[in-house]
């Protein structure tokens, strides 16, 4: 992994007006360019209702459409607002499978001005496939689509 010219290449992909359509092209790039992200997708946060929406995402269509806080990987992640990785789905009990090929899962909070708006989720038919490097890149990518996921998240509860 090139880290360095990934995250070149996210910075320029998120110079777009678009921030729907930029999400999409940065799941497609990451689920394109890194072999072990086999599910690359964002979920919203609705705090009101303690729910996460699935935003644009790269990969099989998932039935997880709206997951609550505490439920699954990404729930737990939204209820201690912190990355969450896990080397190994069958080892967890709180999980919800998007796949039946998913063999690991890690979640990286994305944060906006102080506030918890969504999550960057990455699955991986790999066992144990995510290394520091992972977590660094998707810390940066999270940061840099914090503004665009804000944006959405502003058209889909106005006010
Ligand atoms: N596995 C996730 C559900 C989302 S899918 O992976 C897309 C979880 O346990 O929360």
């Amino acid at each position: 992994m090139n880290r360095l010219a990934d995250l070149v290449h996210i910075r320029e992909l998120s110079r777009h007006e678009d921030a729907g359509g930029t999400l999409q092209r940065i799941c497609d790039y990451l689920k394109a360019e890194i072999g072990h992200y086999n599910w690359v997708g964002f979920y919203l946060a609705d705090p009101a209702d303690r729910l996460l929406l699935l935003g644009p995402f790269s990969g099989a269509p998932t039935e997880h459409l709206k997951i609550p806080y505490g439920r699954g990987i990404c729930g737990q992640a939204a209820d201690s607002t912190e990355a969450f990785v896990v080397p190994d789905v069958s080892a967890q009990t709180n999980y919800l499978s998007c796949s039946i090929a998913t063999r690991a899962e890690i979640v990286l909070p994305v944060w906006h001005e102080g506030e918890f708006v969504g999550e960057l989720d990455i699955d991986s038919h790999t066992t144990d496939p995510f290394m520091n490097d992972d977590e660094e890149l998707l810390t940066e990518v999270a940061a840099i689509c914090a503004p665009l996921v804000s944006s959405i998240l502003a058209h889909i509860r106005p006010g």
